[in-house]
């Protein structure tokens, strides 16, 4: 049984993208039986950006709800909060002392990060080897990751290797598994969905936000209503056929081709499988964000099958090192 890890950014409510780019795979891979599988919020990572102790909570939660509500289940998955493992912060220590500054230095992140933000702290700069010590703590196998982590997972290859060369075999030197990106949701302007821009749509929000958004905000042109229209230029066409699937996505493209059907036709289509399809997701969501009690304590169950594992490796770490 292999043994799958990832960590997911908090950085608040995941948008539509974020659902069906990312976290509906991942919850696939997680949910199959065949893998044995860890899930954490890295909100340790995340105070390298905020400083803000209700910011970090609220975040946790919203991401956490959001796994949930589409379907993560915490029987086959080690689901935890990231600083309810502080054991993470000691091997991080450690893989610091054996990783070379320079190679620090080298990191594509670290670089684009100095450049854009205003906070350079020291986090930012050893955030590498917090992200290898997420990965190196629980013997993981495989690790899901984007594309843009690659390097990260270079680097969590090369300070293992470097220990086990020094202090005889201790690490599993785990695998990267980059997730292709077949799912490009557009966003509500037509660029790439991103939170770092303002054009996410909030499948969560309540039906009559969501319509004053599609209905405001997502691009269209000025074609008639009698006239056909393309799909493959169409903003709403695209977000409507990466949510119903390609069969039923067919029939709104055929009727934008014919003409005789609106934007504000599709748009309505569009709000409709939005709210109907994600029904269950929007309840299951906001069911968890007022129990946040409830969310606590799916996160402390996992901590503490986390901590487990952790335990049992960082012992085989200090003693190596000869503590
Ligand atoms: P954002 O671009 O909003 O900052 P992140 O970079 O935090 O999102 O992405 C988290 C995950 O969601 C990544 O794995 C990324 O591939 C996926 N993702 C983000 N935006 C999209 C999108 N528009 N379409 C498909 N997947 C996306
Ligand atoms: N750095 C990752 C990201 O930005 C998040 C992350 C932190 C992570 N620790 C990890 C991913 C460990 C995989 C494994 O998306």
């Amino acid at each position: 049984m292999a043994r799958i890890l990832t960590g997911i950014q908090s950085t608040g409510t995941p948008h539509l993208g974020n659902l069906l780019g990312a976290i509906r795979p991942a919850i696939d891979l997680a949910n199959d039986a065949a893998n044995d599988s860890f899930l954490f919020i890295a909100d340790l990572h995340s105070l390298t950006q905020v400083k803000n102790g209700t910011e970090l909570r609220q975040n946790t939660y919203a991401v956490a709800a959001a796994w949930l509500a589409f379907g993560l289940d915490t029987s086959r998955t080690a689901f935890y909060r990231q600083s309810d493992v502080p054991e993470v912060t000691e091997l991080a220590w450690y893989l610091n002392c054996f990783f070379p500054y320079q190679r620090l230095t080298l990191a594509h992140s670290f670089k684009d990060k100095a450049e854009r933000l205003e906070d350079v702290n020291g986090g930012l700069f050893s955030y590498p080897m917090l992200m290898a010590a997420d990965i190196l703590l629980y013997d993981a196998d495989f690790v899901p990751v984007g594309k843009d982590q690659l390097q990260h997972l270079e680097m969590t290859r090369d300070v293992a290797a470097r220990f086990n060369h020094r202090m005889g075999d201790t690490f599993v030197v785990p695998q990267e598994m980059i997730r292709s990106e077949t799912m490009l949701i557009p966003g509500l302007d037509g660029a790439k969905m991103s939170k770092s821009k303002a054009n996410t749509l909030n499948i969560f929000d309540d039906p009559s936000a969501l319509k004053k958004r599609i209905n405001k905000e997502i691009i269209t042109d000025a074609t008639p209503l009698e006239d056909p229209k393309d799909p493959d230029n169409a903003v709403v066409w695209k977000l409507y056929q990466s949510i119903v699937g390609d069969v039923q996505g067919q029939h709104m493209a055929e009727k934008l081709s014919a003409g005789g059907y609106g934007w504000g036709h599709a748009k309505k289509e569009l709000l409709e499988a939005i709210v109907d399809g994600f029904a269950e997701e929007r309840d299951a969501f906001n069911r968890w964000m007022t129990d946040l009690g409830g969310l606590d304590a799916e996160l402390s169950k996992g901590a503490a099958q986390a901590r487990e594992v952790a335990a049992t490796v960082l012992d085989r770490v200090r003693t190596k090192i000869g503590y």
